[in-house]
């Protein structure tokens, strides 16, 4: 139902063979927890998920006289309560220890924000009717674990796909924060502790003492679920919004008045997370217009927020976009090294790069970015998208795990050690202090979230892998699809073969070998149009022509962007004969006639791997069908009309892109299915 869409993985509905689980506890003892705090919050969402579950009403307590009980609070907590806890040795910031092992159900977390997401999974646990007894500790992967919205002043969202903003309206905050405390519910649910309310291409506005104001009632709204709030900024605001006549970062009037204006919203949001800052991107203002560097810029705002304990994302995505195609040389894909290379060690301690998964722009395929393994004396993070931008907008069923997880257990071989991605981002590989994870997810005032209820499993998916890289795709989804649409089998079973079937379609059907997302790249991101990649400065090229297509990456002949990684993975992508077909064009410019390791020439993988995604996604529709009343009728619904759409997009999909591709080469289809036959 619509409610079942709002209420996500958390509707608590009850569960078969509950009668089973006959030794859950009496009451709940939420330990020195004060209203409003997240302890406090897990008491209540204890109480709130039992009652769904098992229809019981608990109550819940202070103190530690009733049992048997499901306990609740932080290690001091604990301890103070109960005396030694030595397990409380093995718990790092935000994490939480969980057993269900004596009479009482135990769940002690390092700080309130762990002893929350312990009781969360707790009530995973039940809900998915995992009932046996259990002992851990689970700690996160990295301390930054956030989500980025962007939400306009105005209510629109910039690549949003569920309608307007939950954070603001007509060019101020919203005064109605029940959605928004709900959003932090879901992301609290899945460990997030940190969300950037507004869009990168940021608004002075926000700065207004009443937007301000607004700040403090929306972090008001979201502490009970230990989610700190940070902003975006414009990076001309001295000037813009302040009156200044600059917005030079080393001059000290501009470094004062951030600092100013720092400590006010600091005043309304104590514990605010930090600002994420777009500069000198697409038209964004920076610190390169004074001729300083994006590390001076980045550290201007280390230094306003560093007496609050704030940090400063900094965004990596910094390029030309003007550049010239007829330069063989020219790559967009250079730009985050080229930029970024000679900063490394120029940051301040508070500074996080944010780093884009791939060079280019959440493409359906990209190798990792280079700038990973680039920067080893800076702290960075990942970027990824749950808003499908690139990727069907919500429209067509695209799960996004497994691309994140390719992206995230790439080897970068830096120094010729193991370095995968996600121990860079970590810290762990580079020794840095801080660093994690973003999403930008673009969330809505529509009932569903994102627009789509199917697309929620890339929400989940994106918290629980920001904890733990290690979690399978699929195991996750089908934890998601549990909690989501209930035990039965045909759902489970035909959810999980429709969502691990969906990206490997859509990249078929979009733009495979590595040639990117082949869509309307200048304006909407959306649909087939193979001709809008060249002939502009976006630099999203293919450079195809009649005989050959790809861009050549190569150090030997082309833009030398594969020299950007490590030797050991450069080697990889300069040989054509070593680069995975999936990346073939990314980094190779070819004649159609190619032959890849299949055997098949590029042209007629073209055309096979275009009428196979489609295929796939014809079938989509098929399995929804057969779960006609085993899923409440308005979920059905709604997903059978996504279905039904994507299935007649992916045809135009293949049609456009297989024609304009024969019409480019005049290289027949062997099958005779394009062209002219
Ligand atoms: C993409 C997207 C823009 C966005 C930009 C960014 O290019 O289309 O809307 O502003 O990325 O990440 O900054």
């Amino acid at each position: 139902t619509a409610e079942d869409g709002s209420r996500a993985w958390l509707r608590y509905a009850p569960v078969p063979q509950a009668d089973n689980y006959r030794s859950h506890p009496s009451s709940i003892i939420a330990l020195n927890s004060t209203k409003s705090s997240p302890v406090y919050t897990a008491g209540q969402e204890l109480q709130h998920g039992i009652k769904g579950i098992f229809g019981k009403q608990l109550g819940i307590n202070g103190t530690s006289n009733s049992r048997p009980a499901i306990i609740v609070g932080t290690v001091d907590a604990y301890r103070k309560a109960y005396g030694n806890f030595d397990e409380a040795d093995g718990l790092e910031e935000d994490g939480f220890f969980l057993s269900t092992e004596g009479d009482n159900v135990v769940i002690v977390g390092q700080n309130e924000r762990g002893a929350l997401y312990g009781a969360f999974d707790y009530l995973s646990r039940l809900a998915q009717a995992k009932f046996s007894t259990v002992s851990y500790v689970s700690n996160p992967h990295a301390p930054i674990r956030w989500v980025n919205q962007w939400d306009n002043m105005d209510g629109s969202i910039e690549r949003g796909y569920a309608g307007p903003s939950i954070f603001f309206q007509n060019g101020f905050v919203v005064t109605n924060t029940t959605r928004v405390a709900e959003y932090a519910r879901l992301l609290a649910s899945i460990r997030i502790n940190g969300i950037v309310i507004n869009n990168v291409n940021a608004n002075v506005t926000l700065l207004s003492s009443r937007n301000m104001d607004g700040l403090g009632r929306l972090a008001d709204a979201m502490r009970p679920y230990g989610v700190q709030l940070g902003i975006s900024l414009n990076f001309a605001s001295p000037q813009t919004f302040g009156g200044l006549s600059t917005f030079d970062p080393l001059d000290p009037a501009v470094d004062a008045w951030w600092a100013n204006i720092t400590d006010q919203i600091y005043t309304r949001v104590p514990d605010m997370a930090g600002y994420l800052v777009k500069a000198n991107s697409e038209g964004q203002p920076g610190p390169l217009t004074y001729n300083r560097t994006l590390a001076d810029g980045a550290n201007m705002f280390a230094r306003a927020t560093k007496p609050h304990g704030g940090i400063v994302m900094f965004r990596a995505f910094v390029y030309d976009n003007h550049i010239n195609e007829t330069n063989w040389k020219n790559d967009r894909a250079n730009a985050a090294v080229d930029f970024f290379k000679d900063l490394d060690g120029k940051f301040d301690d508070n500074v996080v790069v944010q780093i884009k998964y791939g060079p280019i722009d959440f493409q359906v395929r990209e190798p990792a970015s280079p700038l990973f393994s680039t920067l080893r004396k800076t702290n960075t993070a990942i970027e990824l998208q749950v808003t499908q931008e690139y990727l069907g907008q919500q429209c067509h069923l695209v799960y996004l795990a497994p691309l994140w997880k390719e992206i995230l257990e790439f080897d970068m071989k830096a120094d010729d050690r193991p370095s995968k991605v996600k121990d860079i981002i970590s810290g762990e590989r580079f020794s840095r202090p801080i660093g994690g994870f973003a999403a930008v997810v673009n969330v809505g005032t529509n009932a569903t979230w994102l627009g789509s209820h199917l697309a929620m499993s890339n929400l989940y998916a994106y918290g629980i892998m920001a904890w733990d890289p290690a979690a399978q795709s699929e195991e996750v989804l089908g934890s998601w699809i549990r909690l989501t649409f209930g035990f039965n089998r045909d759902v489970m079973d035909t959810i999980t073969d429709m969502s691990m079937k969906s990206w490997p379609a859509y990249e078929n059907y979009s733009g495979n070998l590595g040639i990117q997302t082949l869509t309307d790249i200048l304006y909407t991101h959306f649909g087939p149009n193979p001709a809008s990649q060249d002939g502009n400065g976006w630099g999203q090229w293919t450079r195809a022509d009649s005989f050959s297509i790809g861009m050549d990456r190569t150090v030997k002949n082309g833009t030398g962007n594969a020299g950007q990684y490590s030797p050991a993975v450069a080697q990889v992508y300069e040989n054509i004969n070593t680069t995975p077909d999936n990346l073939l064009l990314w980094f190779h410019h070819v004649n159609y006639t190619q032959r890849l390791k299949s055997g098949k020439t590029a042209i007629q993988h073209f055309y096979d791997a275009h009428y196979e995604g489609a295929a796939t996604a014809q079938t989509f529709v098929k399995q929804w069908e057969s779960l006609q009343g085993k899923i409440d009728a308005e979920r059905y619904e709604h997903v059978l009309f996504r279905q039904t759409y994507q299935a007649g997009h992916s045809l135009v999909w293949r049609d456009s892109i297989n024609q304009f591709y024969y019409n480019l080469s005049q290289i027949p289809d062997e099958a005779k299915r394009v062209g002219n036959h």
